[in-house]
């Protein structure tokens, strides 16, 4: 084995992208790409690379940089909370609870709240709360020990109105538990350095603050303290998560799209879905503990190039529908639709070449072929020889497909991971044209919402919203 951390074992731990089974030349000129489109890409993508060093240059991409940042402030918060709480509750949603909820699946015990408090290394259990549903939240505050509870309230623009409603009533829980001096201590803010709502009100209870760095949208903001506070608090190595994000923004620095993995692969998404009806994007991880991955990519991908409009204004509709579904489990569930319906998908694979835990499948009932030929086996063979299995029926099919292979799932390679699709959706944006960087249609939403619940200001958009949705009965069955 490499030494840890050593340049050697960077290298033995990159991701590796296999491209093999988009191409034309396995998937025919209907479904797949030509060398020929790529090479067709390259002045374009030459523009759209230097636009991303001049952004960068002038601090408009951020995100890019954040592999660099002092991570002293999160540790230490994170070194008091570990000795006051031993449930640590994150109150976000979108961006700003999706990366908690992969780092925590992909790194930590997948059973890590059941852990006895030796088994969790004296961490908290680590809870993410990212949504409104009554019946969740109550139960949530059925269980838990508020006198040993702390909550981490993450919110960009500080005003989100499903962050701000759950972060009310932990707030009165916590004081109806504590008093209200007391419950001071276990609410931490993760929010703009200045701005919002929710800024003002840890200034005003006297709230530790960690800060978003300016100019970091929500689903890019998982290295941010958004992240790494509930990562360092359960024991994850984020200085190793980070190191893991800038190797492969390093990798990601070539202009030459055939060397630039977030290039070429936004550049075979881009074709797939603008030249061969590839709609939709899988990503199947065949691991349960990347599955919250897969749902961090959906936001990423979804929010950033689902835009109506391209940068001058035209009408495009743009974007590609992201989907996730899981290995083995979906193969019972989605493959037959992926193999034989509509042939509008790209399926991106992510592979495990070596799982944390080896499991030897028993030899029994040797008299049984049906089953005998399981026994000595591992699982870990198994959940691989089902992913290349899944592979070749797609395959076999011409259904575009590419596999992403971690040689482990470790901090370092989960910060590649992250850092690869954030630079792959910048670069999509320009191959789009659209900014990847808004949301309008999810700010079109919280208005909607703010107009609904009677917010001071938003009266017109109320009246609005009456006059653009009017029902009629006949429509409503009762049944
Ligand atoms: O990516 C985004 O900008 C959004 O998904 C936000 O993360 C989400 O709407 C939550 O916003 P906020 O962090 O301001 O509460």
């Amino acid at each position: 084995m490499v030494p840890y951390k050593n340049k050697a074992w960077k290298e033995e731990m990159a991701v590796r992208l296999d491209f093999n089974h988009v191409m034309a030349r396995f998937m025919g000129e209907h479904h797949g790409v030509f060398d020929g489109e790529i090479e067709s890409l390259l002045p374009e993508a030459k523009e759209i690379h230097n636009d991303i060093k001049e952004k960068r240059a002038r601090g408009d991409l951020p995100f890019m940089d954040l592999p660099d940042q002092d991570v002293k402030p999160v540790l230490e918060l994170a070194k008091q909370l570990k000795k006051r709480c031993e449930s640590f509750v994150v109150l976000g949603i979108g961006g700003s609870a999706l990366g908690n909820i992969a780092i925590h699946g992909a790194l930590n015990h997948p059973f890590y709240n059941e852990l006895s408090k030796t088994g969790r290394k004296r961490a908290p259990r680590i809870y993410v709360l990212d949504n409104v549903d009554p019946d969740h939240l109550a139960g949530l505050l059925d269980i838990l020990d508020l006198k040993k509870t702390c909550f981490n309230v993450i919110t960009k623009s500080g005003g989100t109105a499903e962050t701000m409603a759950n972060f009310l009533v932990c707030q009165k829980a916590l004081i109806d538990a504590l008093g209200r001096e007391a419950h001071g201590d276990r609410i931490v803010v993760t929010t703009d350095a200045t701005k919002g709502n929710l800024k003002r009100v840890a200034d005003r209870e006297g709230y530790p603050c960690l800060v978003i760095p300016d100019g970091v949208g929500g689903r890019f903001s998982v290295l941010t303290p958004v992240g790494l506070l509930s990562a360092a608090l359960a024991g994850v190595n984020i200085r190793e998560l980070l190191a893991g994000a800038s190797f492969m923004e390093r990798r990601c620095r070539k202009m030459k799209v055939w060397e630039n993995p977030a290039y070429f692969n936004a550049a075979v998404h881009h074709i797939l879905n603008t030249k061969r009806g590839k709609h939709i994007s899988v990503m199947m991880p065949y691991s349960n503990a990347l599955y919250g991955v897969a749902d961090w990519y959906r936001q990423l991908w979804a929010e950033s190039l689902g835009k109506r409009r391209s940068l001058d204004g035209r009408e495009i509709f743009a974007g590609q529908t992201p989907v996730k579904a899981l290995g083995t489990t979906d193969q019972h569930s989605q493959i037959q639709l992926y193999v034989e319906g509509p042939n509008d998908k790209v399926v991106t694979f992510l592979a495990v070449e070596g799982y944390g835990r080896k499991m030897e499948i028993p030899k029994s009932y040797e008299e049984m072929e049906g089953i005998a030929y399981l026994g000595g086996h591992t699982l870990e063979g198994l959940i691989q020889a089902e992913q290349r299995a899944t592979e070749y029926a797609l395959t076999h099919h011409r259904r575009p497909n590419l596999t992403l292979t971690l040689k482990a799932i470790n901090p370092f390679s989960l910060g590649q991971l992250f850092m690869l699709y954030e630079i792959q959706t910048v670069f999509s944006g320009g191959l789009y044209r659209i900014n990847p960087l808004d949301q309008p249609g999810v700010e079109d939403g919280k208005v909607a919402t703010y107009a609904l619940m009677g917010r001071n200001g938003y009266e017109s958009q109320k009246e609005a919203l009456g006059a653009a949705k009017p029902k009629d009965d006949k429509y409503v069955l009762a049944l």
